[in-house]
């Protein structure tokens, strides 16, 4: 096997003693003045997604990325490199393109200014009409930087941001066993919600509601908090790695199929062969990593190379500050993301992204990736929907990204009560505490 990686940043995410104790007020959650200190010291710092990059594949492919006020241009170079620049004209300043495409130049809608891949000016028209001279060689679109992780194109508006790797760290060599630029991401929707940004990171960051809010997970992922190895580090980013087994007290009913049955039996492991529940989820646990280990090559599961003993078998949960969580399971990888309304911050958008790696000779993802559904290996086009209490995203109905949402908008408007008190946390939402500390630190410009 592959040696499991534990990185020295580690901290314990189940240790309340590593929080200082910040008070999580209920303000920040709607109040536009703590939303302006957002924009101003968080949005404005950070590494932002663009896209993936295989929808960058040739020069002059471009990827715009809309984040509040704000919107970027990611493009493809002629000598293979990125180039990212902020989404508005040198001239007056009008927006220069709205959905990704390709472009040979970036024509102004304007004036007809024409802007070259690289954010130089190629061309204007009546060039010898400037008091100041022609403005070709003179002005260049406004750039930001960008950098590549996991088959995400990134970006950030700050130029004394640390180095996107530094920024991800530990997650580049945790996750460095997996080929993400191999994912096909089969489902994309952004989803416009009636909730502050920050419910996703607090609810991503502990599995405490889980046997709660989703009754179905506890059969096929392991949910007892001693099991869970929670952890969190330094830059504010976290895990949760849970094992892809039923907990021993999430006894489905006599004569009900477990789902832990199926995923043995993939592996050619007879369910039945155990002599009772508590052997078939420990030892099935483990025959099932050895069994994948000696059939990967031959099923075309090329993506298990190299993963270790807990990727081949395992859910490993993440949260990366501020607002992205990416999960990974052994043949899929989703994404989503809260994003902050422009205006209002009540509002926000929510991404998800369901990611499959390809498996030779198969059509169709090995895992369902909505509701119950095996999708195409193709690249998904984007939709956009409204939430409107789950009507919006009908193909998620039942399923466990819905009703984290609809838990989200509830958690808005209970937020904004009278009632509401300082939050009574468990050991196991201390990566909530540290999310909000962490946050509070980008407020306070002490990172
Ligand atoms: S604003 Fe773009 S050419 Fe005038
Ligand atoms: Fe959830």
């Amino acid at each position: 096997m592959n040696d499991i990686f534990r990185s020295p940043l580690t901290m314990d995410g189940k240790d309340p003693s590593n929080l200082r104790g910040d008070p999580i007020d209920a303000e920040r959650y709607f109040s536009k003045e703590f939303a302006q200190k957002e924009w101003d010291h968080l949005w404005t710092k950070i590494w932002h997604i663009a896209g993936r990059t295989n929808e960058l594949q040739e020069a002059g492919d471009y990827i715009v990325h809309d984040f509040m006020h704000e919107s970027v241009i990611v493009v493809r170079q002629q000598d293979g490199g990125l180039k990212g620049f902020y989404n508005s004209c040198g001239h007056r300043g009008i927006r220069l393109v709205s959905g990704s495409s390709y472009a040979d130049e970036f024509k102004c809608p304007y004036h007809g200014w024409a802007w070259a891949q690289d954010g130089s000016l190629a061309s204007v028209p009546d060039a010898d009409n400037f008091a100041r001279g022609n403005p070709c060689g003179k002005i260049r679109l406004r750039e930001v930087r960008v950098g590549t992780w996991g088959g995400f194109v990134w970006y950030t508006m700050n130029p004394d941001a640390p180095e996107l790797l530094d920024y991800l760290a530990p997650f580049p060599r945790l996750f460095e066993a997996y080929p993400m630029e191999t994912l096909i991401r089969v489902y994309q929707v952004k989803i416009d919600m009636r909730s502050n940004w920050k419910f996703a990171p607090d609810n991503f960051s502990e599995s405490y509601h889980v046997r709660t809010a989703h009754p179905q997970i506890p059969s096929f992922i392991d949910q007892d908090h001693w099991i869970a190895r929670l952890e969190m580090f330094p830059n504010g980013h976290g895990r949760t790695v849970q094992p892809f087994r039923p907990s021993l007290r999430d006894r489905l009913p006599d004569g009900v199929a477990n789902p832990f049955d199926g995923l043995l039996r993939e592996w050619d492991i007879d369910p039945a062969s155990y002599p009772d529940f508590e052997t078939k989820v420990s030892q099935g646990w483990l025959d099932m990593k050895a069994q994948k280990r000696r059939l990967w090559k031959e099923r075309g599961f090329r993506h298990y190379e190299h993963m270790d003993d807990e990727q081949l078998t395992d859910s490993i949960h993440t949260t990366l500050f501020p607002n992205i969580s990416i999960t990974f399971n052994p043949d899929s990888i989703f994404l989503m993301r809260t994003e902050p309304d422009p205006d209002d911050p009540n509002c926000s958008t929510f991404d998800f992204w369901a990611m499959a790696f390809p498996v030779e000779g198969a059509t169709h993802s090995e895992t369902p990736m909505v509701g119950d559904e095996k999708l195409p290996l193709v690249e998904a086009e984007p939709l956009r929907r409204s939430f409107d209490q789950g009507r919006g995203v009908p193909e998620l109905a039942g399923g466990v990204i819905v009703q984290d949402l609809y838990l989200a908008e509830d958690v808005q408007r209970g937020l904004r009560s009278r009632g509401y008190q300082e939050p009574y946390l468990a050991n196991s939402e201390t990566r909530v505490g540290f999310f909000h500390e962490v946050l509070n630190d980008y407020i306070a410009g002490r990172r």
